[in-house]
């Protein structure tokens, strides 16, 4: 993760989408129909987000005074706020009204370089809006340039038709699973294990139902409390464990094992303000694969994959390079990408960024600005 490959006054050469040469700029040939001079710029892959809610209806600016006064999240979210307002919102939201919003936050992100992403529904909570937002995300993801993942997160809460009866709802799951492998509406299955939400027990029985019929498992594990979930994504083989604030040595020994990608948010704890982040350093020293993500949401704003390169070096001690290789080819590996994004490489999709800075250090190093001044999506300039 220390080995970026950076290639001094380089060239990468396009053709039909796909990136066929990069090298030193005396070895790549000069003869092309479209020639972008980045002296004393830096190109690097697109990012890839994987870990968002991105589509949802509606905003909850007004939990922030609710944090200032002390609420914890859980709390907010018992008190009917949180997910739950979010849902409500999601439920009413007409598909157009849900396509539009989302593609605006899709733009931003493109605009702050971001070229892949993933996305999950979970603001349904019931098979009709749980459909819808999965729905809107395939036709965003043939809408907009960017490319989206989808993953299936109907067990993000406890709907409350289904209050004090998370088992039933957790089958009303395994039910819907099918109808979803069909249409193709999800390539990964995700649940929230965490108290007040689902049980470990019942994280491993819908992940079971989902790894039956091909879905590829992803955890929000270890967020507040430890309920197991990050060594359970390890005894399941899932792809992924995300959040990932209080896991213990033995889970990351456990994940480390297998090759499950530590999927951290650093954003998350920024917006609960908490001062619990993930133990990155301890994740990698046991070698734990680490990706990072914004986990865009209402309680947790924002496109920037550039804010959480800084928040991982500010917050968690990575270094610039550890973050932006997290940032690039290991968050492709986190949505099982990795064969066509996430680095410039020979046969890989042509997706890259011009950032106006001179090297990569001024990614996390001057915060809160957009470095992006180009976006290369597929060979096509979309930004700039
Ligand atoms: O990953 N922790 C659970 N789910 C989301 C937040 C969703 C929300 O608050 O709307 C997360 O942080
Ligand atoms: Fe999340």
């Amino acid at each position: 993760m220390s080995d970026l490959g950076v290639i001094e006054n380089g060239s990468v050469w396009v053709s039909h989408g796909q990136i066929t040469a990069v090298g030193a700029s005396d070895d790549v040939e000069h003869d092309a129909e479209t020639i972008i001079d980045c002296s004393g710029k830096t190109v690097m892959p697109g990012f890839v987000d994987p870990h968002t809610h991105l589509v949802f209806a509606g905003s909850r600016e007004k939990e922030l005074g609710m944090k200032l006064r002390g609420m914890t999240y859980m709390e907010i979210l018992q008190s009917g706020g949180g997910i739950l307002s979010t849902v409500k919102a999601t439920r009413e939201a007409s598909k157009e009204q849900l396509l539009e919003q989302s593609r605006k936050r899709m733009d931003t992100m493109m605009c702050f370089g971001t070229t892949t992403t993933e996305a999950k529904s979970g603001y349904g909570l019931d098979k009709e809006t749980e459909l819808k937002m999965l729905e809107v995300i395939k036709e965003l993801d043939t809408a907009h340039p960017m490319d989206i993942v989808p993953t299936f997160l109907g067990a993000h809460a406890i709907p409350e038709e289904y209050a004090g009866r998370s088992e039933d709802y957790i089958k009303s799951l395994i039910d819907l699973l099918p109808e979803i492998k069909e249409k193709e509406l999800a390539e990964f299955c995700d649940v929230f294990c965490e108290d007040g939400a689902f049980s470990l027990e019942e994280s491993k029985y819908l992940l079971l139902a989902a790894k039956d019929l091909g879905l590829g498992a992803k955890i929000h594990a270890d967020e507040i409390k430890n309920l197991g979930g990050s060594s359970l994504a390890a005894e399941l083989g899932a792809i992924s464990a995300e959040h990932l604030a209080v896991t213990s040595e033995d889970d990351m020994k456990a994940m480390a094992e297998v090759g499950v990608i530590g999927l951290l948010l650093p954003a998350t704890p920024y917006s609960l303000m908490q001062n619990q982040y993930a133990d990155a350093r301890k994740m990698i020293e046991i070698g734990v694969p680490i990706a990072l993500a914004t986990d865009l949401n209402p309680n947790c704003w924002t496109e920037s994959m550039q804010f959480i390169i800084s928040l991982a070096c500010y917050k968690m001690k990575m270094t610039p390079e550890e973050a932006i290789v997290a940032a690039t080819i290991n968050a492709a590996f986190a949505i099982d990408r990795a064969e066509k994004v996430g680095s410039i490489e020979v046969g890989k999709q042509a997706d890259l960024i011009i950032l106006d800075v001179p090297n990569y250090g001024h990614i996390p190093y001057r915060f809160g600005v957009n470095h992006v001044e180009t976006v290369i999506k597929s060979g096509r300039i979309v930004v700039g």
